[in-house]
C-alpha cells in the first residue's frame, strides 16, 4: 500500500526508500566518466589531500585483506596499495560504471599491481562477503549515499575479523563560523560547476544536499558505537568539512 512505504531523503526531497537507491544509482552512473574531474574542480584539489591523510593514517597489517566499500573509481584503493606493499584490496561499489572507470584507471597507473585488486559490484547494505574476513574496512564519501547508514556499519562489523579496523571518511558538519561561506559555495558554485563540466546540475545539487542530511560527527560516532565497535573516535578535517571515523571490532 502506498501509505505503508517507508520514506527517506534524497538530498532535500522526501522519497520512498526503494526510490532513493535507484536515484543514487542514477546519479553515479551519470557522473562516472566525469567523476574524477569534478572532484578536483569542486574541491580545488583538496579531496586529494583529505584522501592522502586518511589513508596515510591507517595502520595496515602485513598481508592485510582490505575492503574498500563504495570504492568508486579507485581513489582510495590505489592509495592503499601504495601505502602497503603487501595488502590486497577488494574494491566494491553498487555502481558498475564507477568500477569500470576505476579498472581502466588501474591499468593506466604504472605503479599499481592490478593483481592485488579485486572489483565487486555490491550493495554496502547487504554485502556478499563472508563474515570475519577483512583486516580493514574503508569507505570514503560513500556512506551518506546509502539509505540506511547503520546497516552499512553493521555489515562492516560482520565482515571484519575480530580486531579489524573500520575507517570511514565522510563529509560532516562544518564549524559554525565557516558555515555561511561554505553554504554559499556549495549551493551556488557546485551545481553550476556540475552543469558546466558534466552537463549535470541535478546530480551535483543532490551531492550538496546529501551532505546536509547526513548525521553529524557525534551522531555518526554513536551509530558506530551502537553497532558494537570499540575505541570509537573521529577526527575533523578542514574545520569539519569532512571527518574520519574509526572503530575496532572487539576480539571477544
Ligand atoms: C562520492 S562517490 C565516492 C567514491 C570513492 N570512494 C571516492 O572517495 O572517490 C560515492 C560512491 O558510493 C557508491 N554508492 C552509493 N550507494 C551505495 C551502496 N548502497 N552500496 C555501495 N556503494 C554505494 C556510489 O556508486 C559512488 O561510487
Amino acid at each position: 500500500m502506498e501509505g505503508d512505504k517507508k520514506k527517506t531523503h534524497f538530498g532535500f526531497t522526501d522519497v520512498d526508500e526503494a526510490e532513493k537507491e535507484k536515484k543514487v544509482h542514477h546519479v553515479f552512473a551519470n557522473v562516472a566518466k566525469k567523476y574524477d574531474l569534478m572532484n578536483d574542480a569542486m574541491s580545488m584539489g583538496v579531496h586529494r589531500l583529505w584522501k592522502d591523510y586518511y589513508v596515510g593514517g591507517l595502520q595496515i597489517p602485513y598481508n592485510a585483506k582490505i575492503l574498500d566499500m563504495a570504492g568508486g573509481t579507485g581513489d582510495i584503493a590505489f592509495r592503499l596499495l601504495r601505502h602497503s606493499p603487501t595488502a590486497k584490496v577488494t574494491v566494491s561499489d553498487i555502481n558498475q560504471p564507477m568500477l569500470d572507470v576505476g579498472k581502466e584507471r588501474a591499468e593506466k597507473e604504472r605503479d599499481i599491481q592490478t593483481s592485488r585488486l579485486e572489483w565487486v559490484c555490491a550493495n554496502a547494505e547487504q554485502m556478499p562477503f563472508e563474515s570475519n574476513t577483512y583486516d580493514l574496512f574503508t569507505m570514503s564519501f560513500g556512506i551518506r549515499n546509502c539509505t540506511h547508514p547503520e546497516k552499512v556499519v553493521r555489515e562492516a562489523f560482520r565482515v571484519l575479523k575480530p580486531g579489524g579496523q573500520l575507517a570511514i571518511l565522510e563529509f560532516s558538519e562544518v564549524n559554525s563560523a565557516l558555515k555561511p561561506i561554505y553554504d554559499a559555495y556549495s549551493f551556488n558554485v557546485i551545481p553550476v560547476l556540475g552543469e558546466i563540466l558534466a552537463s549535470d546540475r541535478e546530480s551535483y545539487q543532490y551531492l550538496v544536499e546529501s551532505i546536509r542530511k547526513f548525521p553529524n560527527q557525534d551522531e555518526f560516532a554513536r551509530i558506530i558505537r551502537e553497532e558494537g565497535f570499540g575505541h570509537v573516535r573521529y577526527e575533523n578535517m578542514t574545520f569539519g568539512v569532512c571527518s574520519i571515523h574509526k572503530g575496532t571490532k572487539p576480539r571477544k
